[in-house]
């Protein structure tokens, strides 16, 4: 199917996709995936076109999975701009768009899980129960669908990438995973297709997340101890005027192990919720 406003090829299923790759792959064509769930912003857009300085061809999939969300959260509300989406994807000159519809992701007698254990633990882990499975399985499916030689992700969803880092080495999927940093606006929220539920007032108060973040990086990387900054931390959020603070934590980058010594690459990550809206955001400790 060709959406007449633009040059961009949508395909809606696993045949049509694996038809035009092969196509690709017959030519010698390296190829990337940048997954993502639409309502496209500058974030994503920055994995597009990291996408294609790196590989040959590149193809941008659209799926709200639902298998990610849980009973009580936005699926329903989440934001689909499907026409503006495929403006902006034209735009940036990509050649494919995969949007498959729940049926084709997950057709009837579905019953198979991809769950990576430790990793998804903790952290968003404990506040969405089931998250990292549903996250987990559909790109595990849309890797095995696609088979790209690259797929492209964003830091701004920290303990995803290293879950689907973990899944892709444990199940041998031959694909490079390639990890971008969070693109934000000028005053440091980051960039969220979320930040929409927020009003305006709650909009000049979720900057301070980022801030906040910061001053604890650079404190850890100071000598602070890290758990007591964090609960600091957690305080200085809810002083800020965040409605609750799921957690505020520094990790291992590599395994989000709880930090034990000095030294080792570290992260500070935190969820909040502001109004409608669950924020979460990471920051690197230099
Ligand atoms: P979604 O939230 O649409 O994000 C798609 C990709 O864009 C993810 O890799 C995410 O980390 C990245 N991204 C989001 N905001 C960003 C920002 N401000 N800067 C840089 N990258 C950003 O994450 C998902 O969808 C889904 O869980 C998915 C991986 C598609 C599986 O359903």
């Amino acid at each position: 199917m060709v959406d007449p406003a633009s040059s961009i090829t949508v395909v809606r299923d696993i045949g049509s996709l694996r038809h035009r790759l092969k196509d690709w792959r017959l030519a010698n064509r390296t190829i990337a995936l940048v997954p993502t769930m639409g309502a496209l912003h500058a974030g994503h857009m920055a994995l597009v076109e990291h996408a294609k300085a790196l590989a040959d061809e590149v193809v941008v999939s659209i799926f709200v999975n639902p298998k990610q969300f849980g009973p009580d959260e936005d699926l329903a509300a989440y934001p689909r701009p499907a026409s503006e989406d495929w403006e902006l994807l034209a735009a940036a000159d990509v050649e494919l768009l995969y949007m498959p519809d729940a049926p084709v992701m997950y057709p009837e007698h579905f019953q198979t899980y991809v769950k990576v254990t430790k990793v998804s633990q903790g952290l968003c882990g404990d506040h969405r129960p089931g998250h990292f499975d549903g996250v987990a399985t559909v790109v595990t499916k849309l890797l095995l669908q696609a088979l790209p030689d690259y797929a492209v992700f964003g830091e701004k969803d920290y303990q995803q990438l290293v879950v689907i880092k973990r899944l892709v080495r444990d199940l041998d999927i031959p694909v490079d995973i390639v990890g971008l940093p969070t693109v934000r606006e000028t005053d440091g929220l980051a960039l969220s297709s979320r930040n929409a539920y927020l009003s305006e007032d709650e909009r000049a108060i979720a900057p301070v997340l980022y801030k906040e973040l910061s001053a604890v990086a650079f404190d850890i990387a100071n000598g602070a101890r890290s758990s007591e900054r964090c609960s600091q931390a957690a305080d200085a959020l809810l002083k800020a005027g965040f409605d609750t603070v799921e957690y505020v934590d520094a990790r291992d980058a590599a395994t989000l192990a709880p930090l034990t010594s000095q030294g080792k690459p570290a992260r500070v990550l935190a969820a909040v919720t502001l109004g409608k809206a669950r924020l979460i955001d990471n920051v690197p400790v230099h």
